[in-house]
C-alpha cells in the first residue's frame, strides 16, 4: 500500500445523509493527526448503491462508511467481507484497495464493544448473562459483539418475539429469545444490559424497564445517543449502576476506517466527544 498514489478520500454513504455526524468525526482527526484528507457526505438513493461505489472506484476514493439504508446492499456489493460483516449480516465500513477490489467490514460491533469497555472498565464477559432488547440491526452487531468477547448467553428481548426467535437461529444456542413482557425479569442475574431499540430517543417513549432485579455491578448502556443521557441511563445511574451512553459506539466505530483509509490509529478523546456533541 505504500505504492497508493489515490487521493486521501473517503465518504458517508446513505439516504438521507445531512444528519450524519461522521464528517464531524473525520474532521477532528484530521486535524488531530495533520492528515489533509477528505471526507465526503454523499446521498445515496436507494437502487443507486452499486452505481455510486462505481463511480467512487473510478475517482480513487479509498473506502467509505455506510449507513441506512444500504448496510445489507454494502456487503452484497463488496468482492471480499470480514467475518464480523458475514455473521452480522451488513457491512458499515468499504475498504477499496487500489486495484479497485472492495473489502467489507462491521465496524459497529467492534465500536459497541470498545466502548462498553472504555465506559465501564470493570465490566467482564464473565459477570453474568448479557441482556439485549431489540432485534433490529443494531441488535445484530451487538449481539455478535458480546458472544465474540465471551458472555455465555445472551437474553433477547424484543416486541416481536419472532424477530428475537430468528436472530436467536442465526446465532445459536448461546442466544435465548424472551418475550417483551418479561424483559425486566430478564435481568437478574445479568452483567450487562444493552438498549438497542429506538425507546427513549428524542421524541419516542422512554423503554420501560425495571432494573430491580439487576444484580450490583450490573452495566447498562443504550445505543440511542439522543438524548445522549436517556431515561434508562438516568435510571441506571439513580440505582448506582455503571451506565455507558451510546455517543462512545458511534465514535469507536470509525476507528478502523480512519485506519485503513488515512494509515494511522487514531483514539476516542474528551475532545472528539466535545467537538461531536457541539455540532449537533
Ligand atoms: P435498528 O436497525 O436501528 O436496530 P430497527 O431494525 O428498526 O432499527 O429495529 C428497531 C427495534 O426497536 C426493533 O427491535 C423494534 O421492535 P420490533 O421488532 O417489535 O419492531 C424496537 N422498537 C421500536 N419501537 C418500539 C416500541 N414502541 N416498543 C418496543 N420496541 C420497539
Amino acid at each position: 500500500m505504500s505504492e497508493d498514489s489515490r487521493p486521501l478520500i473517503a465518504a458517508v454513504l446513505g439516504w438521507p445523509i445531512e444528519h450524519s455526524k461522521s464528517p464531524l468525526i473525520f474532521a477532528h482527526w484530521f486535524a488531530e493527526t495533520g492528515i489533509a484528507g477528505s471526507y465526503k457526505r454523499i446521498a445515496v438513493e436507494p437502487g443507486a448503491f452499486a452505481a455510486t461505489l462505481d463511480q467512487m472506484i473510478q475517482a480513487g476514493f479509498r473506502g467509505a462508511n455506510v449507513t441506512l439504508p444500504h448496510k445489507l446492499t454494502a456487503l452484497a456489493a463488496a468482492d471480499r467481507a470480514s467475518p464480523a460483516a458475514q455473521s452480522i449480516g451488513a457491512a458499515n465500513t468499504l475498504v477499496i484497495d487500489p486495484s479497485g477490489e472492495v473489502f467489507a467490514d462491521n465496524t459497529d460491533a467492534f465500536g459497541f464493544i470498545e466502548s462498553l469497555r472504555a465506559g465501564a472498565p470493570d465490566w467482564r464477559p464473565q459477570a453474568g448473562p448479557a441482556l439485549v432488547l431489540g432485534a433490529g440491526g443494531a441488535a445484530r452487531a451487538v449481539i455478535h459483539a458480546l458472544l465474540d468477547a465471551g458472555v455465555d448467553q445472551v437474553r433477547l428481548a424484543n416486541r416481536t418475539l419472532a424477530k428475537a426467535e430468528d436472530l436467536a437461529a442465526h446465532f445459536g444456542a448461546r442466544v435465548v429469545p424472551v418475550a417483551w413482557n418479561e424483559r425486566s425479569s430478564a435481568s437478574a442475574g445479568a452483567g450487562v444490559i444493552v438498549n438497542t431499540t429506538s425507546l427513549g430517543m428524542t421524541g419516542q417513549p422512554p423503554l420501560e424497564l425495571t432494573l430491580d432485579n439487576a444484580p450490583g455491578g450490573a452495566v447498562v448502556t443504550d445505543i440511542v445517543y439522543v438524548p445522549l443521557e436517556t431515561p434508562l441511563l438516568a435510571a441506571a445511574r439513580s440505582h448506582g449502576f455503571v451506565a455507558v451512553d451510546g455517543l462512545g459506539m458511534l465514535l469507536h466505530q470509525a476507528r478502523p476506517g480512519f485506519r485503513a483509509w488515512f494509515g494511522r490509529d487514531v483514539a476516542v478523546t474528551p475532545a472528539l466527544r466535545h467537538a461531536v456533541l457541539a455540532g449537533a
